[in-house]
């Protein structure tokens, strides 16, 4: 392609040509809008470091719920913070846990709405780790057991979707196996198939009230380094029937979005994470930054990288900016 010949600039001289030749669309039809969800009623705890987002009870979830399914979101990803932690998170498998009730209720009152769960023990654990703990690490394979447990009780509770953010091997097929055993096969599972262990979670470890109280969780989340090993947890994570795969964080990981894309051929979805929202709320707030130019940079990019579905607590944001 030569110039004169070729001029890209042609296509760029006005919008209708940018329109006409546009490749990547966001809509607010990829968008997943995070919630924490905690006991009482009447709260809304704003969370310090991540602004415009606020820890909600279950009534004021409602109405929060109620605007973001008016906003034409699909769906929401629940996260619960208990009114006990313990040793094994029991609250997180209790048919009468935060989630499950929040599920009963957003089911009745905000019918339309996707309603999917975050499945993991950080936020119900008094260590803080996403499973059981023997000695200084996670067990594994004790902590698939509870994995299930929690699952069917989201799906008991009118989860539509289950989402295991947990990393342990094989905790895929253990949920899928229970799920189809107990009369939910029809109840898909979206895998944080590709979780790194990443220093852009520390905000959410404050609105969900979840950091390690030891350690830190580089023996089960993956090394931002990895990007085959972020490959073959996929592959087994689709292998073990995960519907839909996640890769998570989003902006540093766009080269993994689309290798899995490519490969796969599966849903893909992106967690655009509270760091990556604090980042660019900081600076927009700073006046350092145009916040709402950015944000549609930046969940464009995610889609044009390959995501079919993007988790982002800019979910309302820019769907009122994309009607
Ligand atoms: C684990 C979980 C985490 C996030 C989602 N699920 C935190 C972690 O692994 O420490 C982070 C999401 C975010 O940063 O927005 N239950």
């Amino acid at each position: 392609m030569r110039f004169p010949l070729y001029r890209p600039r042609r296509l760029r001289r006005n919008e209708h040509f940018r329109r006409l030749v546009r490749e990547t669309r966001l809509s607010v039809d990829d968008l997943i809008m995070p919630l924490f969800i905690v006991p009482g009623s009447g709260v809304v705890n704003p969370v310090r470091s991540m602004p415009g987002i606020a820890q909600l009870s279950i009534d004021r979830a409602v109405e929060e719920c109620k605007e973001i399914r008016d906003l034409g979101i699909p769906g929401v990803i629940l996260f619960g913070i208990p009114e006990r932690k313990d040793a094994v998170g029991s609250e997180a498998y209790s048919d009468d846990g935060i989630i499950q009730r929040a599920l009963r209720t957003l089911k009745e009152q905000v019918p339309g709405l996707l309603l999917v769960t975050d499945v993991c023990f950080c936020e119900y654990t008094d260590h803080g780790h996403c499973g059981i703990v023997k000695g200084h690490d996670v067990d594994n394979d004790a902590t698939l057991d509870i994995l299930v447990k929690e699952a069917l009780s989201h799906a008991r509770a009118g989860a539509d979707m289950v989402a295991p953010s947990d990393m342990m091997d094989g905790r895929v097929g253990a949920i899928r196996q229970a799920l189809d055993r107990e009369g939910f096969p029809h109840v898909p599972i979206m895998a944080y198939a590709a979780k790194f262990a990443s220093g852009f979670y520390g905000p959410f470890r404050e609105a969900a009230e979840s950091t390690p109280q030891f350690g830190d969780r580089r023996s089960y989340q993956m090394d931002p380094a990895n990007g085959d090993e972020a490959l073959r947890e996929v592959e087994m994570d689709i292998a073990e029937g995960a519907d839909i795969v996640m890769v998570k964080p989003a902006l540093p990981y766009l080269d993994i979005i689309r290798r899995v894309k490519e490969r796969f051929g599966y849903p893909v979805a992106a967690y655009n994470v509270s760091g990556e929202y604090a980042m660019l709320k900081a600076a927009a707030l700073n006046g350092w930054l145009d916040g709402e130019r950015v944000m549609l940079e930046m969940l464009t990019s995610i889609k044009r990288a390959g995501a079919d579905i993007i988790l982002t607590y800019f979910a309302k944001e820019a769907a009122r900016l994309l009607r």
